[in-house]
């Protein structure tokens, strides 16, 4: 289909929105903008719905005003927000740098509401936080409402955590203490009682058409012999039947949230405006939620659907067109094989631009299996199965979230070593609750005792702090919680501590008694903020210090070694040992090697022999973490890590 409107056309309605009064410098640096990023954005856009208009007209029509409504947001956007656009727009790869670090936490939970979390800023820096992912503060769906998973309504905070007001002042307090602050951008559904919701079950024609509602079972029914289900136990079943409007509604979640219809354009078109809108209040990066299940298509599990794609591509020109220093970040919980495409890629034909940053969840329940196992020979595959990053992307490395560890995504993995997957994955999964082992963690949403779904529980409880009795337990216990950490330092990507885990916080069974949280057993782990054990950082008798000083050592380390930016190249490396992680960083040059001992017997590595074939010349090397020399053949303790330099070619800052 040809441009039934010239480019310049396209170009007049983005500028229109803009006020009249804006510098003429603006003008040109939104035009050179649009010139870059239109051409995808047009491209996907008429792919994804050039066919619900009744004809091309009245599809550039629509694509005008939404032109229009991006340039009004830019003219909304306050100067502060619109010269971090240009800082950032100078160095792209801001965001991919050794400095960064994430923490992501509930805003009641670590600091009871918004001006509360503006007291935690000292906190965050001591750490060296510069990117706080707060969990959902939008106003919330009343009663159960998934941690705030289920929004009422984008324009409004949840009233318990302050005004909008709060977010503004909170955004430009983080921003000064130089943390970016990432909210949650709920994508793929509304809560039921969203003003378009209420609408649809009011009757009205034009939000009905926002969701997905089928008369009967017929189509439903057709849909389930495909689909996975995300909560089995307590919401079975992908479609709840809604009495108001007699139908039965798609809700991959729980049946209070309604999946949006994205193949309506009003729909993308209304997202899209309530992501800038909360761009100009001050947030500078989104997560965006649940991005795997944005399109439908009969037949399939309805996940990673290519057009899900273009709308993530679509809502990334218009972010770089309108708010280009925004970050967008995928959560996709999805096989690793299919990850990499939420980042987009440097195809040699077409650079595609998706999210700057998703979580690499495959590597992170890779990691869990490893310590479990005492083996790396799945995280090994995993690895070995993560391309290289495109430009201007970031894996977003972890430990633990507020959601369960969810097995199921390493199924092509598991199976690589010729063994019953379902049997090795169960076996990791009774492990974590606690069977035979130091964890004490719970099953989440098994009601089969065989079947495997995911794992819930704080990090400490994980790896063994809950369970420990003895000094040496207790050490083991933090030796793990510090490995998993040490790999989410070193892989490449922007890494992210889960409140709590850097005082060794417990499970908290507390939810279990309270109305709108019980079914949910996530809520295991996602504990409120412990002010003893916070005091207790510095108390060097405590094992809270042991943890919180060892992190903030890491964190101190990692910043100053230029190879751990995301970036930089990383190489697989194979030791004898299966119990051992190995990978090069950097180039042969100036390499950094990260070693990490899975099992709790001391192993021993000849470096010579694990780089042979690699051009590097054999010399002494340097454990970045202690500074101590290691020569060329060094031993792991139990779950101990080395990060190498070469002696005289650290790569180090000065
Ligand atoms: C994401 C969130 C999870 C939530 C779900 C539905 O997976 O991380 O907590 O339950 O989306 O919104």
């Amino acid at each position: 289909m040809s441009v039934p409107f010239t480019t310049d056309r396209f170009l007049a309605s983005l500028l229109a929105g803009m006020s009249p009064t804006m510098p003429s410098g603006m003008r040109e640096r939104v035009s050179n903008r649009f010139q870059q990023h239109f051409p995808v954005l047009y491209q996907d856009l008429q792919h994804l719905y050039a066919k619900k208009f009744a004809d091309e007209h009245a599809f550039a029509l629509w694509l005008m005003d939404l032109l229009c409504m991006a340039g009004n947001s830019i003219a909304q956007r306050p100067a502060l927000l619109l010269e971090l656009d240009q800082q950032r727009s100078e160095d792209r790869e801001w965001f991919t740098k050794e400095n960064m670090l994430g923490y992501c936490c509930y805003v009641d939970r670590f600091a009871g509401d918004l001006k509360g979390v503006q007291q935690r800023i000292p906190h965050l820096q001591e750490l060296g936080v510069t990117y706080l992912h707060l969990l959902p503060f939008l106003k919330a769906r009343a009663g159960e409402n998934d941690g705030g998973f289920a929004v009422a309504d984008f324009d409004a905070i949840e009233p318990r955590f302050g005004t909008m007001q709060d977010l503004e002042q909170t955004c430009d307090a983080l921003r000064k203490a130089g943390i970016s602050l990432c909210s949650d951008f709920i994508l793929n559904h509304v809560a039921d009682d969203h003003p378009w919701a209420i609408a649809a079950k009011n009757g009205d024609a034009r939000y009905r058409d926002y969701f997905y509602h089928y008369p009967d079972r017929s189509e439903p029914d057709a849909f389930e012999k495909h689909l996975g289900q995300v909560f089995p136990q307590v919401a079975p079943g992908n479609f709840s039947y809604v009495l108001d409007i007699q139908a039965w509604v798609w809700t991959t979640f729980y049946p209070y949230q309604w999946d949006l219809n994205y193949r309506n354009p009003a729909v993308f078109a209304d997202m899209t405006a309530a992501l800038l809108r909360l761009a100009n209040r001050g947030v500078e990066a989104f997560r965006l939620d649940s991005t795997a299940f944005l399109w439908k298509r009969a037949g399939t599990k309805c996940m990673n659907q290519p057009e899900a794609h273009q709308i993530l591509q679509a809502l990334r020109s218009l972010v770089d067109i309108a708010a280009p220093g925004v970050l967008l970040k995928a959560e996709a919980i999805v096989e690793t094989s299919d990850l990499p495409a939420y980042l987009g890629s440097n195809d040699e034909t077409r650079i595609i631009k998706e999210c700057h940053l998703a979580y690499h969840s495959s590597l992170m329940a890779a990691s869990w299996v490893a310590l479990a196992e005492q083996d790396t020979s799945l995280i090994r595959h995993v690895v070995a199965a993560t391309p290289a990053l495109p430009e201007q992307s970031s894996w977003l490395t972890y430990v633990r979230c507020h959601d369960d560890i969810g097995w199921n995504v390493l199924r092509p993995e598991a199976c690589l070593e010729a063994e019953d997957v379902q049997q090795r994955l169960a076996r990791v999964s009774r492990f974590y609750s606690g069977e035979d082992s130091y964890a004490r963690g719970q099953s989440f949403q098994a009601t089969d005792p065989g079947a495997v779904h995911g794992t819930v529980g704080m990090a400490s409880a994980l790896t063994g702090f809950t369970s420990a009795q003895t000094a040496e337990e207790k050490y083991l216990a933090r030796q793990r919680l510090l490995l998993l950490y040490g790999l989410s330092f070193c892989f490449g990507g922007m890494p992210l501590i889960y409140m709590g885990d850097e005082l060794a916080q417990e499970n908290d069974a507390a939810y279990q008694h309270i109305t709108a949280q019980a079914v949910d057993s996530r809520w295991l782990h996602r504990p409120a903020w412990d002010e003893n054990l916070y005091q207790q950082r510095h108390d060097s008798l405590s094992h809270t210090a042991a943890v919180f000083d060892a992190l903030c050592h890491m964190l101190h380390v990692r910043r100053q070694l230029l190879q751990l930016a995301a970036a930089t190249p990383r190489q697989l490396l194979t030791p004898a040992s299966p119990a051992v992680l190995a990978f090069m960083r950097g180039s042969t040059k100036q390499p950094l090697l990260y070693l990490a001992n899975f099992s709790e017997n001391n192993v021993s590595i000849d470096i010579n022999a694990l780089l042979a074939g690699y051009d590097i010349p054999a010399q002494a090397w340097l454990n970045q973490l202690d500074r101590l020399d290691a020569g060329t053949c060094v031993t792991l303790t139990a779950y101990a890590q080395l990060w190498l330099t070469q002696k005289n070619n650290p790569g180090a800052k000065a």
